[in-house]
């Protein structure tokens, strides 16, 4: 398995003091099975160490303009919490864990672009300085904090924002289409790599109904949006580069597209938002969305002919029947694979009562766990793969998703345990898909990626390639013509 450059990259940042101190946690064996809740408190272990963790990982929302309850910018406030830091970064890959990025660090492939998650030393410090009264120790030590971030994960070419939308204090929850094109600035036809969709609001941290919790931040539960060419319409968009775009949903992360695939935008398009479902906040609120693209350069031309979105029971599920008070309902699907596919990107779709969600694939006797993920209906979020982990799987290839219901009171994200849950698509009723991101390969494109694929990890024939069951089974070499192999 390969470690993640961020844990490499994070514990050389370590100052001298806790660099000795979990040297001395691994010289007992201890510094990786180490769970927050075990670690020991270690006067040694001050703000100059804790500092640069929350820098890097928890203020892009945890700054004054940020979408927290509180900044984690300064000394005085991160003292104030330390013990719930402690407590929310131990949860580790469950709902409510900080940062919310819930993937499973012990099963499955482990390499992600944006990966927020902390490394077990990382969340061991926090627990040790917590435990040792959050002491700030040397001041001259604690590096000073960055610019406020901006809140963009991407690197946007260009934003484009919607009209203002108004949701009072006590309105009911509203569906429908938004009226309204939102015109994009490009006068040339461009791919795109990357895109980000985020609420920006006037609710700020003085929401006084208190609710600070990510309902009362966000007005915004989710919205469908489309790019549509000129003189088109949203039938007819589907040959032209359109199509359905991922779903902005509340606490959701950016999407990244295939590294040399991604989806048209044609000169003069616009953005419509055909689907888009708004609750209240506790507050009246005023928001608007911003939408970053992050281009291919121009002249670009894609590699694979389309991206598609999606794999797995896409029928919204007629057959979802969750029982009042169940703490522990497991749910399965099963889909066949068409087409040669990579997997870009997996994002488990559940509703309230979702808790979890394992990706399997199935290739003949061959069974291995691509993924397993925790999940929070309040922040959704998607898992892109690592450029080296994206799974190569051969047309036939059963991909069976494995979904954990907890219809039960220790579920805070259900209203009322008392009530049984069936299928459907409001928020109180369930989904059970998977909306990530895949491309379909022809044979030549599926061995060349293979190929490159085990020159990537440098995989020899006595290892492993978790994702790519034909990675080492001695398939015909790229170059040598297909027709030799083919019938
Ligand atoms: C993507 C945005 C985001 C990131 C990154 C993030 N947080 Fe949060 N955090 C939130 C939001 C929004 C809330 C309020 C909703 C909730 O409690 O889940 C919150 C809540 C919290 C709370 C509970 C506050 C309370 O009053 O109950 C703590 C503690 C916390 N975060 C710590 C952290 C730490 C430590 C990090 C980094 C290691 C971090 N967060 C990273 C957005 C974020």
């Amino acid at each position: 398995m390969h470690q993640s450059n961020r844990t490499i990259i994070n514990t050389a940042k370590l100052s001298q003091k806790v660099g000795s101190f979990l040297l001395f946690l691994s010289f007992m064996g201890a510094a990786q099975s180490l769970s927050a809740q075990e670690a020991i408190a270690d006067p040694n272990v001050t703000f100059a160490d804790v500092a640069p963790i929350l820098y890097e990982n928890c203020i892009q929302c945890h700054n004054p303009e940020g979408g927290a309850p509180m900044s984690l910018m300064d000394f005085e406030t991160a003292k104030i919490y330390a013990p719930l830091i402690k407590h929310r970064t131990g949860i580790k890959d469950r709902m409510g864990a900080m940062p919310p990025w819930y993937h499973e660090r012990d099963i499955g492939l482990q390499s992600f672009k944006g990966d927020m998650s902390l490394s077990n030393d990382e969340i061991a410090i926090l627990a040790a300085w917590a435990d040792a009264g959050a002491p700030l120790g040397d001041s001259e030590l604690v590096p000073p904090a960055p610019d406020v971030p901006t809140g963009w994960t991407i690197e946007p070419d260009f934003i484009v924002r919607s009209g203002p939308i108004t949701v009072g204090a006590n309105e009911p929850d509203w569906w429908g289409i938004i009226d309204g094109a939102i015109e994009i600035p490009l006068d040339e036809d461009r791919y795109v790599k990357a895109v980000q969709v985020r609420e920006v609001n006037d609710i700020g941290s003085s929401n006084l109904s208190g609710r600070h919790t990510v309902g009362g931040k966000y007005i915004i539960h989710h919205a469908a949006y489309t790019v549509i060419a000129p003189n088109s319409n949203i039938f007819q968009i589907a040959g032209e580069g359109g199509g359905i775009w991922p779903v902005h949903e509340v606490g959701r992360n950016e999407d990244r597209f295939d590294d040399e695939t991604g989806p048209l935008i044609k000169a003069g398009s616009q953005i419509i938002l055909p689907s888009v479902h708004l609750h209240s906040a506790g507050v009246e609120a005023t928001a608007h969305l911003e939408f970053g693209f992050e281009l291919f350069p121009p002249g670009f031309e894609p590699k694979y002919e389309r991206v598609s979105v999606s794999i797995g029971n896409l029928g919204d599920g007629v057959d979802i029947d969750i029982p009042a008070g169940d703490g522990l309902q497991v749910l399965h699907t099963y889909s066949v694979l068409e087409k040669h596919t990579k997997i870009i990107a997996f994002e488990p779709h559940l509703h309230a009562p979702g808790e979890r969600m394992c990706l399997e694939a199935i290739w003949g006797s061959h069974q291995e766990t691509l993924s397993c993920v925790g999940y929070d209906h309040n922040w959704v979020r998607k898992y892109t793969f690592g450029t080296d982990a994206q799974p190569l799987l051969p047309k036939g290839t059963i991909v069976h998703m494995i979904g954990w219901m907890n219809n039960s009171e220790s579920n805070s994200n259900i209203p009322d345990a008392r009530n049984w849950q069936g299928s459907g698509n409001r928020s109180v009723a369930n989904m059970f898909l998977e909306l990530g991101l895949e491309v379909h390969l022809t044979d030549d494109e599926f061995v060349q990626e293979m190929e490159d694929r085990v020159k990537m990890l440098g995989a020899t024939k006595s290892d492993y390639v978790l994702g790519c069951p034909l990675c080492l089974a001695g398939v015909p070499t790229p170059g040598a013509k297909p027709e030799d192999w083919e019938e």
